[in-house]
């Protein structure tokens, strides 16, 4: 069959061996992006983002269960392995470990951890506790297995990217962790695998949360107590969706901000929308020259 460039089917690793053998395939840079599956738009932004600077990139398609409580939505989060292989085929992934359970954890669950400590017990830790330990102690394994040089991650889920650098820095792995900004449905609706559990009403209830964070970006240059203002004077015009929490933080530490503080801070909002749980967040610059930004820069004013 002809290949058209770009598209040619990756290689689907299923074992340990069949990622080590395709692995040692691979010559220069290798760019690494991990998946649950049920890929979109989003995902396949973060993938031509990795492809774009780097020989190789590996994908991983691996529904977690360490990360999943117990009453969480492990068993009806979808699963569409086929057109997640033409996805990655289109952005031209290498290779796609898609492994079983009992392929990460051959022992069952794991006695050692990787723990996400104080920074895994606010925001989302908080509603979804032991969450961050099972994606920390996945991360670190998948980041082992595959062995890339860059790891990429989306800004959509900040409080996941946040402890990732932190894992990275504190046990000096060998890799630079990459973020790419949240990718939107084209009226704000941060992309999420889980937009397919969204009933059309739900979904139109759903738009206050990235309408909030709008809200609340636009008016940066006053100061935090102006911008969480803005922000909860939208989500409260919305009783349908249940907020957990509206914050503005600070971007590595994950507190609060002060009144007097000026700079890179996270405008994070965590909701239910029927029975669905959604996240999004803004990166803002507070103060002079305010305003919504895409990713932190690393640099205030
Ligand atoms: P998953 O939710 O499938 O997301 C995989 C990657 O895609 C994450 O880095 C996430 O932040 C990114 N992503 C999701 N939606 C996005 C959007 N709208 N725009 C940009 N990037 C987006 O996050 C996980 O899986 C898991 O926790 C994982 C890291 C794979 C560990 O199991």
């Amino acid at each position: 069959m002809e290949q058209q460039p770009g598209r040619s089917t990756p290689i689907v690793a299923r074992s340990r061996d069949e990622l080590a053998d395709a692995r040692r395939r691979l010559t220069g840079e290798v760019s690494v992006v991990m998946t649950m599956g049920a890929l979109h738009h989003g995902h396949a932004t973060l993938i031509r983002t990795a492809r774009a600077g780097a020989d190789h990139v590996i994908v991983t398609i691996f529904l977690n269960p360490l990360q999943f409580g117990p009453k969480e939505d492990l068993s009806r989060y979808p699963r569409t392995f086929d057109d997640d292989l033409e996805i990655c085929a289109a952005a031209g992934v290498d290779v796609v470990f898609a492994p079983t359970p009992d392929v990460v954890y051959p022992d069952g669950d794991p006695a050692v951890l990787v723990s996400a400590g104080a920074l895994g017990s606010v925001l989302e830790g908080r509603s979804r506790p032991g969450h961050f330990d099972g994606v920390l102690t996945v991360v670190g394994k998948l980041l082992h297995l595959t062995g890339g040089e860059r790891a990429f991650f989306g800004q959509k889920d900040a409080q996941q990217l946040v402890l990732i650098r932190r894992m990275v820095r504190d046990l000096d792995f060998p890799v630079e962790v990459v973020a790419v900004p949240t990718v939107r449905e084209p009226d704000g609706l941060a992309m999420s695998s889980r937009n397919t559990y969204l009933a059309p009403s739900d979904r139109e209830v759903a738009l206050c949360l990235s309408r909030a964070l709008r809200a609340g970006a636009a008016v940066a240059v006053d100061g935090p107590s102006a911008v969480r203002r803005g922000a909860r004077a939208v989500v409260v015009e919305e009783p349908l969706a249940l907020i957990d929490y509206l914050v503005l933080v600070h971007p590595e530490t994950l507190q609060d901000v002060p009144e007097w503080f000026r700079g890179e801070a996270l405008l994070a909002v965590a909701g239910r929308v029927g029975t669905t749980r959604l996240i999004d967040n803004f990166p803002v610059l507070v103060g002079p020259g305010g305003g919504a930004l895409e990713v932190f820069t690393g640099s205030g004013p």
